[in-house]
């Protein structure tokens, strides 16, 4: 098992990439808390995980909220003593029809961006008391281009994800603390997802990708799971495309 005997929180981890993240991480051995907004989604998750023979609970959190993370964080010590592994997942779309709305800015940056930071604050001194841990930080290819379909602030919130990323790999990494990002490409559609839902949107956007399909959710699970493991021991503030080979054009 990859990751026996590993406490991991999993944002986002009632669907998508999330939940694909949180069951996969169970499987190797980890203790998961699956952290997010929907709690009978959530709740559905950890009633999987555990008829598989594994450990997990559900914290309701709001990621862009910091005393929630506090009591996240809290929560997660009194049920299994500390933190090993934060996933920052959780995530809004950016594939919003109106491209020059302001509200869509703020709610990209807060949701995705500043809930990243959020997240790291709130495990951070924890790790380092512990003598380690590992993030992983979920950007996107919208971390690096922009695309027609997308919020400019999405790609904005992305990019912040992709960067601060490195900034604590640095700061951290003499603590024995690894920061790493990964950056799916196209992806089945998020729930918030409006323009991108489109499937004549889709077919252009997967005309695009060199492998000629969009992504499964367990692709992007076991990148997580690479860098989450001490296999990634000497890793630390890279950027990990599971993309397709779309940014390799
Ligand atoms: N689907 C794609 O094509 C794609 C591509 C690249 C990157 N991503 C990124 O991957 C991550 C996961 O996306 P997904 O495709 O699994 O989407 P999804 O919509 O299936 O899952 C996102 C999860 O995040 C949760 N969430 C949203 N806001 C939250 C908040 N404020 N607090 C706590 N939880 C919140 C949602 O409830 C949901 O369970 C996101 O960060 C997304 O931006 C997705």
């Amino acid at each position: 098992m990859r990751l026996k005997d590993k406490i991991a929180i999993v944002t986002g981890a009632a669907s998508g990439m999330g939940a694909a993240t949180a069951t996969l991480f169970a499987n190797e051995g980890a203790k998961v808390v699956v952290a997010d907004l929907l709690a009978a989604e959530g709740a559905a998750v950890v009633t999987a995980i555990e008829a598989s023979g594994g450990a997990a609970r559900f914290q309701k959190l709001d990621v862009s909220n910091e005393g929630e993370w506090s009591q996240a964080v809290a929560d997660t010590i009194a049920a299994y003593g500390q933190v090993d592994i934060l996933i920052n997942n959780a995530g809004v779309s950016g594939s919003h029809p109106d491209l020059l709305n302001t509200d869509t800015w703020d709610e990209q940056m807060n949701i995705n961006a500043k809930s990243v930071f959020l997240g790291m604050r709130a495990v951070i001194p924890g790790m380092q008391k512990q003598g380690g841990g590992s993030i992983v930080n979920i950007s996107s290819i919208s971390g690096f281009v922009g695309q027609n379909f997308v919020h400019m602030g999405y790609n904005a919130s992305k990019g912040a994800v992709r960067l601060a990323t490195k900034a604590a790999a640095v700061q951290f990494a003499g603590d024995g603390i690894r920061v790493n990002s990964v950056h799916p490409g196209v992806m089945p559609a998020m729930r918030t997802s409006m323009m991108s839902a489109d499937p004549d949107v889709r077919r252009k956007m997967i005309s695009a990708i060199p492998a000629g399909r969009e992504g499964r959710v367990e692709e992007v699970a076991y990148a997580n799971l690479f860098l989450a493991s001490d296999e990634a021991s000497y890793i630390t503030g890279i950027e990990v495309p599971v993309d397709g080979g779309y940014l390799a054009r």
